[in-house]
């Protein structure tokens, strides 16, 4: 096994992009787990798409990995994904020239003899179809191959670059613990140079949590006010109404924390809090991601709560609980529902609570960041306002909705108007991204396919942050393993959690906001 680390220039992977625009160089992209669900619904619509926008270069290719031997059924089966769930037009005219750029190749990926045969195959596509030496390796199989696969691409020379730049994308989980992930690092950097490594997170990808920096920084307004002396508290929602999916066994073995709060929650957090970057370059913006990071002091286990979810209505239907789902414990002591209370320990969000839960079966599906602003330092229209329509004056609360109604929006109090007093009412600005820009965001996995491809990492887990954040759960979860909870299932499918989320905001006269989704 290679255990030497390779030296790579990041100056090479500049020269990944054609003349300076963002279209990669001719190479062959290799899905390892491509008979996966992951690579049909979103990957190949993702690269069809770019296809679509004249981002792929036409002699390129992409070859799927995976056990079972496919032959051209899994080029036809990439198509009809394609069709389904990129919502293509099945007589596309650049439809038939893309998938004749399809390859399969079956493989046991622990298999180390089986790379010696993928590397003659990937030549041969490379030498027939004018592509060079260029490649992308993405892992989008179980974990657990993770390793095994860099360490055979390592022993068959195929992780260094020759005359051309090889990378290699890493989709989550990214270990199950702090230390499987320092493992895993350390493992698939004895192989691959940091540079060349693309740890996915798909809420990356997401426009909404890119425009998170966009709305910080491109704006002069919001970033004066962006501290302790003008935020009281933020909160970050990830609501799902779906259940586990079939997915229990993966579930099982995850739990909300590992699965959604230590790396999707942990990224919008990061983009809320951080420093200015100098740049929209990787290192500016990784750098600053680990700074705020590490600004978060071991968050005590009395700060995190679990929930697991019985059965309920969800949409006006019943669904079963989580211990009844298929291939689920039933007496799983797996949560479904997390929440925690942290601060950052720095000059700008020193004693500001940030409060992160996320769950499956809540009451509405929605990814959302709100920051609640302080009071006016003297109410004076308070007592006026008791008297009118409204009985309280609602604090300022910018809302960025991850999704679905991907937006912004600014609660403010205006005077009622005709009212005989100075009664007055929360209302609300909003900025909708459809309505703006007359399109919904694309699928996520566009942009991080095509950067992964350009050799940009800005947008994707640096091994620092990784670890950072897995320190940050793993004594909790530690902790959580060894004491079974009390009383699970403990919310029901269809409500807003269990009430220890609840109780974990009351501490603080804080109440988590539930109209989430609007304005
Ligand atoms: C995945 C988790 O990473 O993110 C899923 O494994 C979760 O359990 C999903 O449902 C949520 O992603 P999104 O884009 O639907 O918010």
């Amino acid at each position: 096994m290679a255990t030497a680390q390779v030296k790579v220039n990041p100056e090479d992977l500049k020269q990944f992009a054609v003349g300076g625009e963002r279209i990669p160089m001719p190479g062959i992209l290799v899905i390892f787990g491509a008979s996966g669900d992951l690579t049909k619904r979103k990957l190949l619509p993702a690269l069809f798409h770019l296809e679509q926008s004249g981002l792929l270069p036409p002699n390129s290719a992409i070859v799927g990995v995976a056990r079972r031997p496919l032959g051209d059924e899994f080029a036809a089966d990439m198509r009809a994904g394609i069709v389904e769930f990129g919502s293509v037009a099945k007589d596309d005219p650049k439809l038939d020239g893309f998938v004749k750029r399809i390859h399969y190749y079956g493989l046991q990926f622990d298999d180390a003899a089986g790379y010696a045969g993928l590397k003659v195959e990937l030549d041969r596509i490379a030498t027939e179809g004018n592509i060079g030496a260029n490649r992308h390796f993405y892992l989008a199989t179980a974990p657990e191959y993770f390793a095994p696969i860099v360490e055979n691409l390592g022993a068959q020379g195929m992780a260094q670059p020759a005359q051309g730049v090889v990378g290699v994308a890493i989709e989550k989980p990214f270990g199950h613990d702090l230390e499987s992930a320092k493992e895993l690092n350390a493992k698939v950097n004895a192989v691959f140079h940091e540079d060349q490594v693309f740890r996915i997170d798909h809420y990356l990808g997401k426009e909404t949590v890119q425009n998170i920096l966009v709305f910080r920084f491109a704006n002069g307004i919001f970033e004066p006010i962006w501290n302790r002396n003008f935020i009281d508290h933020v909160q970050i929602t990830a609501a799902e109404t779906l259940g586990v999916e079939g997915r229990g066994p993966f579930y099982e073995k995850a739990g909300a924390l590992r699965d959604v709060v230590q790396n999707h929650m942990m990224e919008l957090l990061s983009f809320v809090t951080m420093e200015p970057p100098s740049s929209f370059g990787a290192q500016a913006i990784r750098r600053e991601k680990v700074k705020a990071y590490r600004a978060i002091p071991t968050i005590p286990i009395k700060n995190a709560v679990r929930g697991q979810y019985g059965p309920g209505i969800v949409g006006g239907e019943h669904v079963i609980g989580y211990r009844d789902e298929v291939r689920v414990d039933p007496n799983s002591g797996t949560e479904t529902f997390a929440a925690v209370r942290l601060e950052l320990e720095n000059w700008r969000w020193a004693g500001v609570p940030f409060y992160l839960r996320a769950g499956k079966r809540l009451k509405k599906r929605a990814t959302e960041i709100s920051i609640q602003f302080k009071q006016p330092p003297l109410l004076i229209f308070n007592q006026m306002a008791e008297q009118g329509p409204c009985s309280e004056i609602h604090p300022n609360l910018l809302t960025i909705r991850i999704q679905p109604d991907e937006g912004i929006s600014l609660r403010f109090g205006a005077k009622v108007p005709s009212a005989p007093s100075m009664a007055v009412c929360p209302v609300h600005m909003d900025f909708d991204y459809s309505e703006a820009f007359g399109k919904s965001s694309a699928n996520g996995y566009e942009r991080l396919l095509l950067d992964a491809m350009l050799g940009d990492q800005t947008l994707f887990a640096h091994r620092d942050g990784v670890e950072v954040t897995w320190g940050l759960y793993t004594p909790i979860l530690e902790a959580w393993a060894a004491k079974e909870p009390e009383v699970f299932p403990n919310y029901f499918a269809g409500s807003w959690g269990p009430e220890c989320a609840d109780h974990l905001l009351e501490r603080d006269n804080h109440k988590w906001r539930n109209e989430l989704g609007g304005k």
